[in-house]
C-alpha cells in the first residue's frame, strides 16, 4: 500500500497541528479543523471551516482566526495559496507540481492510493436474507445489490467481511407448507418451479386455514413435530429450504454475489431459550399478559416481545440470539445489517435489548426506501412481488438492441456478453446510484441511457478511454508514456487530476456512510471530467511529453473508473 491517508486526511493533520500552535491552550475537542473538498474550484481544492467553530471558545473573529491558522500552516511543498474568504473560511490551493508526483505514485499503486483502515478488523454483513418458499420481493433484491456494494467496499478497504445471508427459513408458515404440502403439492411443478408452487401451496393452505379451524390446529400440529425434530418433517422442510436456495443461487451467480455463510434463522433454533433465560437472569424480561417483554421506555421504545404467551418465539428472540451467537463467533468491530425501510423499529428494537445484555459492538441498520418499478413490467398475480429472474432477462435483452446499434460490427457471442454486462450493471446501478433511501422509480430508459448518469454511460467511457490508448499505441509504438512526467499544463488538466486524487475519499465516504451512491456520483463526476478533458485539449496530436502525460492520465482514468464500478459489482467490458 502507498499511502495511509487521503489528501483530505493528511491536510487535516496539518490543521491541527497549526491549530495547536495557534491556540496552544484551546482544548482539542473544541476543533474539528478538518479540511473539506471544496465543490467550486474558485474556492480552492479544500476548505477549512474550523474558525467559525473557534470563534466562540476563542472570543475572536472568524477572520482573524483563520489568518491565525493560516500563518501556522507551513507546507510550501504542497500548498500553493491559502486565503482566508468570506466569513473566515480557509480556502487550500494544492500545488500542481505536487498533485503530478501524487499521482505518478497513484498510477503505479493497484489500490489506487486507496488507504486499508479497516485492516484486522472484521464486518458481519447482513444482507439479501430472503424467505425460504416465497419468491424475493424488491426489498430483497435491493438489499443484495446494495449490501453486495457494501461488501465489496469494506472487502477493499482491508475489512475482513463475514457475509451472511440470514434466510427466513424458520417460524409459523412452515407449519401451513407442511400440510398443505402433504394435502395438495404437484409433484412435477415442484420440480421445475419449486417456489411458485411452494407459494401456490402456501397461500392456498393459509385460506383453509382462515376458515377451517381444524386445518389451523392440524397446521399446528405439523409445525410442533417440526420444532421437535421429527424425522418426516425435517426432511420436507430441508428439500423447502433446498429448492428455494437452488433457485436463490442461480440468481446471485448471475449478479456475482457471494456469501461468507448462510445462516437462516433455523441455526439459532437452539440458542432461543438461552436468551430468554439470560434476560431474565438480568432481570431485564418481565410477564406482561402472559407473555415475556423488555421494557425500553428509557430509549424511547415499545415493549419488545421475545415469547409469545403460547411460550413461542419471535423475529426478536431470533435475531437477539443472532447478535450473541456473531459477537461470541466472529467478535467483530461491526454488525451491518441491509434491508427495507420496515423494520427500523424491530431493528432498534433488537439494538437496544442487545446493548442492555451488555453487547458493545456497533449495531448498524442500513434501511432502504422500496423501489417503484414501471407498472405491469414484472408484476406477478401478488402485485409487488416481481421475479428478478425476469427483470434481469428484460435488461439484457434491452441492452442487445443498444449493443446490435453501437456494434454491429462486433461478433454476435461478444455482443451477448457485452449485452449481458451492461444490462446486468445498468439494473444494479439504477439501484445503487440514488441515496437508499430516497425512492426510486425504476425506468428503463434511464437505467440503460447513454448518456447520463447510468452504468451504460460509464462502461461506454471505459471503454472509449481504451480505444484512445489503442490509438496512441498504433500511432506511436515504443512509446511509453510511464517514463515521461506527469504534467498538468492545462486548467482542465489539474481539474482532472484532483478529482481522481479523491478517489480514495469517495471509497472511504461510500464505506462509511453506507452510502454506494456517494460513490456512483464520484464516478459520474470523474467521467464527466474526462470527457470535457478529451474535447478540450489536443491528444495525439498534442507535443511529445505532453501527449504521454495526457495518455497517463487516461490509464489513471479508466483504472479509477474500472475499479470504481468494480466495487459497485459492476463489470466492464474492455471493448464495447
Ligand atoms: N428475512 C427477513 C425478511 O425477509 C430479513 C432478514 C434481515 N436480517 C435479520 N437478521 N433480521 O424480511
Amino acid at each position: 500500500m502507498f499511502k495511509q491517508h487521503t489528501i483530505e486526511q493528511e491536510l487535516s493533520a496539518g490543521l491541527q497541528q497549526a491549530r495547536q500552535q495557534a491556540f496552544p491552550d484551546l482544548a482539542p475537542v473544541e476543533d474539528a479543523a478538518t479540511a473539506v473538498a471544496t465543490g467550486d474550484e474558485r474556492h480552492g481544492d479544500y476548505q477549512c471551516n474550523a474558525a467559525l467553530a473557534l470563534a466562540k471558545p476563542l472570543r475572536r473573529p472568524p477572520r482573524e482566526i483563520a489568518q491565525a491558522l493560516a500563518d501556522q500552516l507551513h507546507d510550501p511543498e504542497r500548498l500553493e495559496r491559502v486565503t482566508v474568504a468570506g466569513p473566515g473560511f480557509l480556502n487550500l490551493r494544492l500545488r500542481a507540481e505536487w498533485l503530478a508526483r501524487r499521482l505518478e505514485l497513484v498510477q503505479d499503486d493497484d489500490r489506487l492510493g486507496v488507504p486499508a483502515p479497516g485492516t484486522g478488523r472484521t464486518v458481519l454483513l447482513d444482507y439479501s436474507s430472503p424467505n425460504v418458499a416465497k419468491p424475493m420481493h424488491v426489498g430483497h433484491i435491493r438489499s443484495t445489490v446494495i449490501g453486495n456494494a457494501l461488501d465489496r467496499l469494506h472487502r477493499f478497504l482491508g475489512y475482513r467481511v463475514v457475509a451472511d445471508n440470514h434466510l427466513g427459513d424458520w417460524g409459523t408458515q412452515f407449519g401451513l407448507l407442511l400440510l398443505g404440502f402433504r394435502h395438495f403439492a404437484d409433484a412435477a411443478a415442484y420440480e421445475t418451479e419449486p417456489i411458485e408452487e411452494l407459494e401456490r401451496i402456501y397461500v392456498r393452505s393459509y385460506n383453509r386455514s382462515q376458515e377451517d379451524p381444524a386445518w389451523l390446529a392440524a397446521a399446528r400440529a405439523e409445525l410442533v413435530k417440526l420444532q421437535q425434530g421429527d424425522g418426516e418433517n425435517r426432511r420436507l422442510w430441508a428439500s423447502f429450504v433446498e429448492h428455494s436456495l437452488r433457485e436463490f443461487n442461480g440468481l446471485y451467480r448471475r449478479l456475482d454475489v457471494r456469501f461468507d455463510l448462510v445462516r437462516g434463522e433455523s441455526f439459532y433454533n437452539d440458542r432461543l431459550p438461552v436468551v430468554i433465560d439470560l434476560l431474565r437472569q438480568k432481570g431485564l424480561a418481565e410477564e406482561s399478559e402472559g407473555a415475556l417483554v423488555v421494557r425500553l421506555e428509557a430509549e424511547k421504545l415499545p415493549v419488545c416481545l421475545v415469547q409469545k404467551s403460547d411460550s413461542g418465539y419471535n423475529y426478536a428472540t431470533t435475531d437477539l440470539a443472532t447478535v450473541l451467537s456473531r459477537v461470541e463467533e466472529f467478535n467483530p468491530a461491526a454488525i451491518i445489517y441491509v434491508t427495507d425501510e420496515r423494520q427500523q423499529l424491530h431493528f432498534r428494537q433488537v439494538f437496544a435489548v442487545s446493548r442492555r445484555l451488555g453487547v458493545t459492538t456497533r449495531l448498524e441498520h442500513v434501511w432502504f426506501g422500496l423501489m417503484r418499478l414501471p407498472e405491469g413490467t414484472f408484476s406477478t398475480r401478488q402485485g409487488n412481488v416481481i421475479k428478478l429472474e425476469r427483470l434481469l432477462d428484460e435488461a439484457e435483452r434491452r441492452a442487445l438492441e443498444v449493443v446490435h446499434q453501437t456494434s454491429p460490427a462486433m461478433p454476435p457471442a461478444q455482443q451477448r456478453e457485452v449485452a449481458r454486462a451492461v444490462g446486468l450493471g445498468a439494473v444494479k446501478y439504477a439501484d445503487l446510484s440514488q441515496h437508499p433511501q430516497s425512492l426510486v422509480t425504476f425506468t428503463w430508459d434511464k437505467a440503460l441511457a447513454l448518456e447520463g448518469n447510468s452504468a451504460p454511460y460509464l462502461q461506454y467511457a471505459c471503454a472509449r478511454i481504451a480505444s484512445v490508448q489503442d490509438k496512441y499505441r498504433e500511432q506511436f509504438p515504443g512509446g511509453e508514456p510511464r517514463t515521461v512526467p506527469i504534467r498538468l499544463g492545462a486548467p482542465i488538466e489539474r481539474t482532472l487530476a484532483i478529482k481522481l486524487l479523491r478517489f480514495p475519499e469517495a471509497v472511504l465516504r461510500a464505506a462509511e456512510h453506507y452510502r454506494p451512491n456517494l460513490l456512483a456520483d464520484y464516478l459520474f463526476d470523474l467521467a464527466q471530467a474526462y470527457s470535457t478533458f478529451y474535447q478540450n485539449v489536443p491528444f495525439l496530436k498534442a507535443e511529445t511529453g505532453v501527449r504521454e502525460s495526457r495518455v497517463r492520465l487516461c490509464d489513471i482514468t479508466a483504472r479509477t473508473l474500472r475499479c470504481g464500478l468494480h466495487l459497485l459489482g459492476i463489470e466492464t467490458p474492455e471493448r464495447i
